[in-house]
C-alpha cells in the first residue's frame, strides 16, 4: 500500500489535471495499492489538513480541463518560517500532518516558489517529488514546463488578433505578454504572432531604438507596428538603478504596467496614437493545448513511476528531448532566463525583429 499526497501550488496553469491524472493512471496501472489524499488549494492544505481523498475516478475526464480539481494558493517560501496569524509553525504542521496520515510521498505540482517549499520539505526529511508547472517556462532544470506551450496559444492568438485591427488603422500596438521575470512567453508568442518589436527583461529596450523600428518600418510602407512587451520588461535606464531604487521608482509608477509606460513614452516623443492590450489571466485559462496533453500526461506517468520505484527528492523534468530526474536542491531558487545572445534572439534578429537594444 502507497499512500500519496498530492497538492498544486502557485498560480496555476493548463494541464496541472492532465499531469495529476498521468501519476494516478500510472499508479492504477500497477499492481500497487494506493490511496491519493488531495490537499486542497496548495500548501495551505497540507498545513492546515484540510484534504480529500482521492480514487482514480475522481482523475477521469479531467485531461482536457484547465485549473486545477485540488484548487491553488499562493504560500510565500519568504515567509515559509514564519508563525501564521495564530501562532502556528507552517513547517511544523506540514510535517506533522504528513506523518498523521502515514503518507509515503507527496506529489507537488508548482512552479519556482513551490520548488523553494518543496525542496525544504524534502531537506526536512519528507519524501518529495514535483512537477514543473508554469506558463513562465522559468524553472531552471527543465527544458520545458507543462502550462507554457498553450500560453504561447494564446497570447499569440491575442498578437494575430491585434494584428488585424492594427493594420486597419494603421496604429502602434503594445501587446503586453505574461512571463513573470523572465521572457520565455513573450519571445515565442512575440515570433509565432510576427511581432516586429519584442521587448524581454533580459534584454533592457532604449525607448529611442523602439522609436527608431517604428519609424524604419513606416518609411518601407508599413502603416502599422506591433510591440510585444514582457509584464517585466524594462528600459535601460531602469536596469542601472539598484533594486531598491527601481522599486521605489515603482511604487511612483503613474502607469499601471510597463506597457502603458512605454505607450506615452511612444505618444510624448512622436505624437502617434498608441493602443495597449493586455490579455492577462487569459494566458493562463482554458484547455491545455495537445502538446500540454502528453507532455503533462508523461511528466505525471515518471513521477508514478518514481513512486513505485520509491525514489524521491526529485524533480520530472524534461532535457534534450528527454523526461528526466533532476535532483530538488538543483532546481530550488534558480530561475531559468533567456540568453540574450541565444541563436533564438540571433535568429529573430536576422528576421527584422527588434529588442529595442
Ligand atoms: O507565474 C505565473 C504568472 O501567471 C506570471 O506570468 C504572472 O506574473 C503571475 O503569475 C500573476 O500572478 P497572479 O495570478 O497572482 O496575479
Amino acid at each position: 500500500m502507497k499512500r500519496i499526497g498530492m497538492l498544486t501550488s502557485g498560480g496555476d496553469c493548463q494541464a496541472l489535471n492532465a499531469a495529476m491524472r498521468g501519476v494516478v493512471k500510472t499508479l492504477d496501472n500497477s499492481k500497487e495499492d494506493v490511496e491519493i489524499y488531495g490537499f486542497l488549494d496548495g500548501y495551505k492544505g497540507l498545513i492546515y489538513s484540510k484534504f480529500q481523498m482521492l480514487t482514480g475516478r475522481d482523475f477521469a475526464g479531467i485531461l482536457t480541463k484547465g485549473g486545477t480539481i485540488l484548487g491553488t494558493s499562493r504560500t510565500p517560501f519568504k515567509t515559509i518560517n514564519d508563525p501564521d496569524e495564530n501562532g502556528l509553525n507552517k513547517v511544523e504542521a506540514m510535517k506533522q500532518n504528513y506523518y498523521k496520515l502515514q503518507l509515503d510521498c507527496l506529489v507537488i505540482l508548482g512552479g519556482n516558489g513551490t520548488h523553494k517549499t518543496a525542496n525544504l520539505l524534502s531537506q526536512e526529511g519528507l519524501n518529495v517529488i514535483t512537477l514543473p508547472k508554469t506558463i513562465d517556462n522559468d524553472l531552471w532544470g527543465t527544458d520545458m514546463t507543462f502550462g507554457f506551450q498553450s500560453a504561447v496559444n494564446i497570447a499569440t492568438d491575442a498578437i494575430d488578433c491585434i494584428h488585424t485591427t492594427a493594420a486597419s488603422h494603421g496604429r502602434v500596438f503594445i501587446v503586453e505578454i505574461m512571463g513573470h521575470k523572465v521572457g520565455w512567453l513573450p519571445l515565442n508568442a512575440g515570433m509565432a504572432g510576427g511581432a516586429d518589436i519584442i521587448l524581454i527583461p533580459e534584454i533592457p529596450y532604449d525607448i529611442d531604438k523602439v522609436i527608431a523600428k517604428i519609424e524604419e518600418r513606416e518609411k518601407r510602407g508599413s502603416r502599422f507596428t506591433i510591440i510585444a512587451v514582457a509584464e517585466g520588461a524594462i528600459s535601460k535606464e531602469d536596469a542601472k538603478l539598484s533594486k531598491k531604487d527601481y522599486r521605489k521608482k515603482l511604487e511612483k509608477q503613474v502607469h499601471p504596467s510597463v506597457s502603458y509606460e512605454i505607450a506615452a513614452d511612444i505618444q510624448k516623443k512622436t505624437g502617434r496614437e498608441v493602443r495597449v492590450t493586455v490579455p492577462g489571466h487569459m494566458q493562463r485559462g482554458g484547455s491545455p493545448c495537445p502538446y500540454d496533453r502528453v507532455f503533462a500526461s508523461r511528466l505525471g506517468s515518471e513521477a508514478g513511476k518514481l513512486i513505485l520505484d520509491g525514489q524521491y527528492g526529485f524533480m520530472v523534468g524534461y532535457k534534450n528531448r528527454e523526461i528526466v530526474r533532476v535532483p530538488l536542491e538543483d532546481v530550488a531558487g534558480r530561475l531559468k532566463t533567456v540568453d540574450p545572445d541565444a541563436t533564438i534572439i540571433q535568429e529573430a534578429k536576422l528576421l527584422g525583429i527588434s529588442f529595442g537594444d
